[in-house]
């Protein structure tokens, strides 16, 4: 069944794709809306030619479109050309009588209108979320070239395309609930670049490069899961249509986040494989391991340091007044929340939130509500946990001694209670001047980004891999190992 055979048929009416515009919204029923959506559609096409993938714009790409909004079938998958690609509007279905789950409006009907009182903050909350969605396509927009193989590259382009849905999510938020102002957003969103020197994107991480294909995978693992645990916070929200959108928006989040972290397990295991063929035990006799073309276990680490730290950041301070507000006006909830034991509202409660004070780091009950922040780092972090086991499987029962570890909360961070203070991933607190002295042994090196961009040769052969990762498991939607996930055809050869 063809894409177009699957969005006609009967089974997927939920979406319309009869619209310029696909979207499970009518959004036929609001004339200005539509409108308003179809001007800024040009742009954000001109934005994706400017800013997103470089080349490969007339490659056919074995894409999975939404179709539906059902957490069962809601995709299909064609060849398409990327900027045919089907950008639409896709909310999580509306719950009947859906109430405020926690803060100061608790038990309240969840708004379906943004209240007056709150307009400016969420305002805000849309347009700093949606600045990380094209941000993301902006870092990683040089990859393609370098693909370890056509599998590979055909997932950087889906999680490419999902940003940019993703983008359209919080756009049409903006639009459709914030006249002038969120039209205004919406523009400036285009207008804004990754690293700019006079407008760049609003959060730090999104000001990183990501050059080489293992801080792809590193960023879809780590960062991608800070969007996770963002969009679970704002599903929450009393706002219903911004719950409803994030809802569905996680269902694409999973993706990403499975990218990277079958990309770093495959980087694990081409690694592991080609020591063990060596008779290599050791995984730091580094040169003689980079020698065999794949990338050292402690490279690895001290890459997944530097994302893990950068990541961390996004959260923001953990005593946050801003935090505090934005849960009791109802707008941003906990990890959860629903599911969490207590009463919701937080005025009595506390939460414990570690700090440096005297030269120590010291862990002290404060106040939950002005914790908020602290804590969905504290569940984001448990939730990092999971892929880095399975990595560490695959080294285990390749009978290698090492094992990737989070570095401590406090290591490398630029915002929030360990700003200012130098910790070692071990969690000891150090001198500045120490941990200048030490810092090649947690970060990666000038000479290590050298190694790993040696490795960075495109690979494009069908069922072929570079050296340094092994082939997945399974294909995407089970297609056999020789699949041609992306047909490149001259014009996007001969400028890569
Ligand atoms: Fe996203
Ligand atoms: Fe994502």
């Amino acid at each position: 069944m063809s894409e177009n055979e699957a969005i006609r048929g009967n089974a997927f009416v939920e979406v319309n794709y009869d619209d310029k515009i696909p979207n499970n919204v009518d959004l036929n029923s609001d004339k200005q809306l539509q409108r308003a959506l179809e001007g800024w559609q040009p742009q954000y096409l001109e934005w994706w030619q400017e800013a997103g993938p470089d080349c490969f714009q007339d490659a056919d790409v074995y894409l999975r479109t939404a179709v539906g909004v059902d957490p069962k079938g809601w995709a299909v998958f064609d060849h398409v050309k990327m900027p045919d690609y089907r950008w639409g509007i896709l909310l999580a279905p509306k719950e009947e009588g859906r109430t405020i789950p926690f803060g100061r409006h608790k038990g309240e009907p969840a708004w379906q209108e943004v209240p007056g009182e709150y307009r400016s903050t969420l305002r805000r909350l849309l347009v700093v979320q949606g600045d990380t969605e094209p941000a993301s396509v902006e870092q990683q927009r040089y990859l393609g070239k370098t693909a370890p193989s056509l599998y590979d590259l055909r997932n950087l382009f889906q999680v490419n395309v999902e940003e940019g849905r993703h983008l359209w999510a919080m756009v049409y938020l903006l639009v459709k609930y914030f006249g002038r102002d969120g039209r205004d957003e919406a523009q400036a969103l285009l207008e804004r670049r990754s690293a700019d020197q006079d407008n760049p994107r609003i959060l730090g991480a999104f000001n990183e490069r990501t050059p080489d294909w293992l801080s792809f995978f590193m960023f879809t693992y780590f960062t991608d899961r800070d969007g996770k645990m963002q969009l679970a916070a704002l599903a929450q929200s009393g706002f219903d249509p911004l719950s409803r959108t994030c809802r569905f928006m996680l269902t694409e989040e999973a993706h990403h986040m499975f990218v990277g972290e079958t990309g770093v397990g495959r980087t694990i295991e081409a690694t592991v494989k080609a020591m063990n063929a060596a008779g290599i035990k050791d995984p730091y006799d580094v040169q003689a391991i980079r020698k065999l073309g794949v990338i050292d276990l402690p490279t690895l680490q001290r890459k997944a340091n530097f994302h893990m730290s950068v990541t961390r950041d996004l959260f923001g301070a953990e005593i946050s007044s801003n935090g505090a507000e934005l849960f009791s006006a109802g707008l941003k909830g906990r990890f959860e929340e629903t599911r969490i034991d207590d009463d919701h509202v937080l005025t009595d409660d506390s939460y414990p939130v570690t700090s440096v004070k005297n030269g120590e780091l010291v862990t002290e009950d404060v106040p939950a509500l002005s914790a908020i922040n602290s804590r969905l780092l504290d569940d984001y972090i448990k939730d990092c946990q999971g892929g880095i086991d399975r990595w560490n499987r695959i080294i285990a029962n390749a009978g290698i001694d090492f094992e990737i570890k989070q570095p401590h909360k406090g290591f490398n961070r630029k915002i929030g209670e360990f700003a200012g203070h130098h910790i070692t991933p071990e969690g000891e607190l150090i001198s500045a001047e120490e941990f200048a002295a030490r810092k090649d042994e947690w970060l990666c090196t000038e000479a290590d980004h050298d190694f790993i961009n040696s490795l960075m040769k495109a690979c494009y052969e069908p069922g072929q891999y570079a050296s340094w990762i092994a082939p997945p498991r399974v294909g995407v939607n089970n297609k056999p190992g020789d699949f041609e996930y992306v047909k490149i055809y001259e014009s996007d050869v001969s400028v890569a």
